[in-house]
């Protein structure tokens, strides 16, 4: 018997993935090897619930190159690196076909609020899922690595690490703790919701080619890992305080001697900063860390959350704060 070939079959090959922003708390700066994307230091993140970005992959035979829409509109600044992703997806399950790519956040895009790895995350799983790859969650993140190193860390939930392996030349990337085992809250002080001035790979190849503090930087990480996994695993809230905020302070202190300078905050970042010091020093479970943009994330316990978002929120120039939970890893949905 001929069964006649379903006219939909070209078009089925998609899905709908979810994925969140994550935020380091050791922080990753700084390239080993900037063709393979790899990066001079491991890092710990905690990844989010109350941020999403939603994208849907549509594998086309059809189409002649892939198609990348952001918020219902082309996006140019991000289509090749959505590509360049697709093409190393694509060349290792040895799928050929282009896709469309739809994507879309509920938050502010390029502002410090990783939104790249929350996108590149979302990608790749949505990509696996289309096609039914079926690849594990350590190649999918290895994928998504060498379109953003912090992505690598979205495909996973709750508090992740990433590790140099194999001297370096290599890294793995897995969870160390489940969100409901330790369930953090975050209030992220949105101080200017514009792009940022300098990308991150723009502003890491600057910052190694003339920060004289670069190397200690690098020197410094792996103690920083050790010690901030160690207290992820302690539940130790302390300690996990004072080794991320002495993490990105370093971070920044690099960022800050490269020449010309980067100088990701404004008036405000540097505003709730000595606000969250001040919290802590009366004894107020919160810390502070930021990234690459003049946003500041705090992170406390759940019942210092209300306190420190209605202080962060009253604070001139804070545009407003966005509220979050830890949340799982990158996941397909019904979509
Ligand atoms: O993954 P990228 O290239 O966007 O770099 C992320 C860099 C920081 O956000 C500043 C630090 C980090 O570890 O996420």
């Amino acid at each position: 018997m001929i069964v006649p070939r379903d006219p939909h079959e070209r078009t089925m090959k998609q899905a709908t993935a979810i994925a969140h922003p994550n935020i380091a708390l050791v922080k990753y700066w700084g390239k080993s090897d900037v063709e393979q994307n790899l990066p001079a230091v491991g890092s710990l993140s905690i990844t989010l619930d109350g941020l999403t970005t939603t994208t849907r992959v549509r594998f086309d035979e059809s189409l002649t190159a892939d198609r990348f829409l952001f918020a219902g509109g082309e996006a140019p600044g991000m289509a090749g690196r959505v590509t360049a992703c697709l093409g190393d997806f694509r060349h290792r399950v040895g799928a050929t076909a282009y896709a469309e790519v739809e994507s879309d956040n509920n938050f502010p895009t390029a502002a410090g609020l990783a939104s790249s790895a929350s996108g590149f995350a979302a990608l790749v799983v949505a990509a696996d899922a289309a096609l039914g790859a079926g690849l594990h969650p350590g190649e999918l993140a290895e994928i998504a690595r060498r379109a953003s190193g912090s992505a690598a860390r979205s495909i996973f939930g709750g508090f992740v690490e990433l590790s140099l392996v194999d001297g370096g030349r290599g890294i793995e990337t897995r969870q160390i703790l489940e969100p409901a085992a330790w369930p953090l809250a975050v209030v992220v002080a949105v101080t200017d919701s514009g792009p940022k001035a300098v990308g991150s790979t723009d502003g890491m190849l600057l910052t190694e080619r003339t920060s004289p503090y670069y190397p200690a930087w690098v020197a410094s990480s792996p103690a920083d890992l050790a010690e901030a996994h160690s207290a992820v695993e302690r539940r130790d809230f302390e300690a996990l305080a004072a080794v991320s905020e002495s993490s990105c302070l370093k971070m920044h202190s690099v960022m800050l001697s490269a020449r010309p300078a980067l100088v990701y905050w404004n008036g405000t970042t540097v505003d709730c900063i000595h606000l969250l010091r001040g919290l802590r020093a009366v004894g107020v479970p919160v810390f502070f860390t930021i990234d690459a943009g003049p946003q500041v994330k705090a992170i406390c316990l759940p019942e210092a959350l209300e306190r420190v978002g209605r202080e962060l929120a009253g604070v001139p120039g804070v545009e407003r704060v966005l509220v979050s939970g830890l949340g799982g890893g990158a996941r397909p949905v019904a979509g």
